[in-house]
């Protein structure tokens, strides 16, 4: 069977055709991704509005290079799944759209995929032996959850940021510095130059492994401000990264513990650091865990991801036809 996955929940218009068995074997026939850094970029971040026009011009030309790549025909297409959430509503609703005029003109079901659970679902591409239940550790652009895997389309959120989403933090403090929009890849980069000579807050709560951003995040700014010209950019940048990376690991190996699982996944955009994979899998190792790692290529945001938590939907007969369905800025992953 073949899907058709679409993306377009920030400023990523993605197009993918995954072919799937009930065996759960995955294999990607195109990974097309239009993405719209550069012109975010001029200002800082993603302007909504300009992502949803984006989005709008270049959704039909990604779909034929998606065809073109796959040598696949729409007519060979079992089911469309769509990211409805949770994301920038207007950019949402291109890809929303979208795919319900495709199912509609095809007469074939529609798969509502939580952004989350795809990249989630993106471990399932690289690592076929993965079977749930097993803990991921979710860290992108606006979450930082602890999410229990009790099945394939089942989740169980066990912790999670209570303000600023790592990704968010790693822009801010890009930012701060002067590196630009994304932020992530810099800091790693810049950090990779310095030693973690600063000293930086790290906030833990008591009985919980929730996560809290905005203290470091705060005094990141401050020591800028207070340090000026003198400021050790690299150093600033590493000792930002050991202490967010140390924090990720420390939460998700007890975590496991805690639920005893011996399996921990990571997904999500900040999953594309280096020192966070390096780590994650040190400790993994220390504990006795198994240690998953998507491909980079699918850490950010692409539709493959989306494709696979669809067909995953798809093969427990969660699909629908009713075109009512609709993009939601916020959404649930429990409830889905
Ligand atoms: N190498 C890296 N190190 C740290 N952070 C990174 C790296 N690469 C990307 N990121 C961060 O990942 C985030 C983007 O991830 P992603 O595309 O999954 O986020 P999003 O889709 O905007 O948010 P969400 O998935 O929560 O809806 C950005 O905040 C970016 O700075
Ligand atoms: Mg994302």
């Amino acid at each position: 069977m073949k899907i058709l996955g679409i993306e377009s929940s920030c400023d990523e218009t993605a197009i993918s055709i995954l072919e799937f068995d009930n065996k759960y074997n995955f294999k990607v026939l195109a990974n097309v991704i239009s993405s719209q850094i550069d012109i975010h970029k001029e200002f800082g971040g993603v302007v909504p509005e300009i992502a949803s026009r984006h989005h709008i011009k270049n959704i039909g030309g990604v779909l034929d290079k998606a065809l073109l790549d796959s040598n696949t025909k729409l007519e060979e297409v079992c089911a469309i799944a769509v990211t409805v959430g949770p994301g920038l509503v207007g950019a949402l609703l291109v890809g929303v759209s979208y795919a319900k005029a495709l199912a509609y003109a095809l007469d074939i079901p529609l798969v509502p995929v939580h952004h989350i659970a795809g990249h989630i679902a993106a471990n399932y591409i690289t690592h076929e032996e993965l079977k749930p239940p097993f803990i991921s550790l979710v860290v992108s652009g606006g979450h930082s959850h602890l999410i229990k895997v009790e099945d394939y389309t089942k989740f169980k959120v066990l912790a999670k940021t209570r303000d600023d989403a790592v990704g968010e933090a790693f822009d801010k403090v890009a930012r701060v510095v002067g590196l630009g929009y994304p932020g992530g890849p810099k800091v790693s980069e810049m950090a990779r130059k310095g030693e973690a000579k600063y000293k930086l807050p790290t906030t833990k709560f008591e009985d919980s492994l929730d996560f809290s951003f905005s203290g470091i995040k705060t005094a990141v700014i401050n020591l800028a401000n207070k340090e000026k010209e003198n400021l050790n950019k690299e150093n600033l940048c590493c000792t930002f990264e050991e202490n967010v990376v140390n924090v990720l690991v420390d939460h998700a190996v007890t975590c496991c513990k805690q639920n005893n699982i011996k399996k921990l996944a990571l997904a999500g955009g900040v999953s594309a650091n280096t020192r966070l994979r390096e780590e994650l899998q040190i400790q993994g190792n220390k504990n006795n865990l198994e240690v998953y790692i998507p491909e980079l290529k699918y850490t950010t945001d692409n539709a493959t991801m989306i494709a696979v938590a669809g067909a995953l939907k798809y093969l427990d007969g969660k699909f629908t036809k009713d075109l009512s369905i609709n993009a939601k800025a916020s959404m649930n992953i429990e409830e889905e």
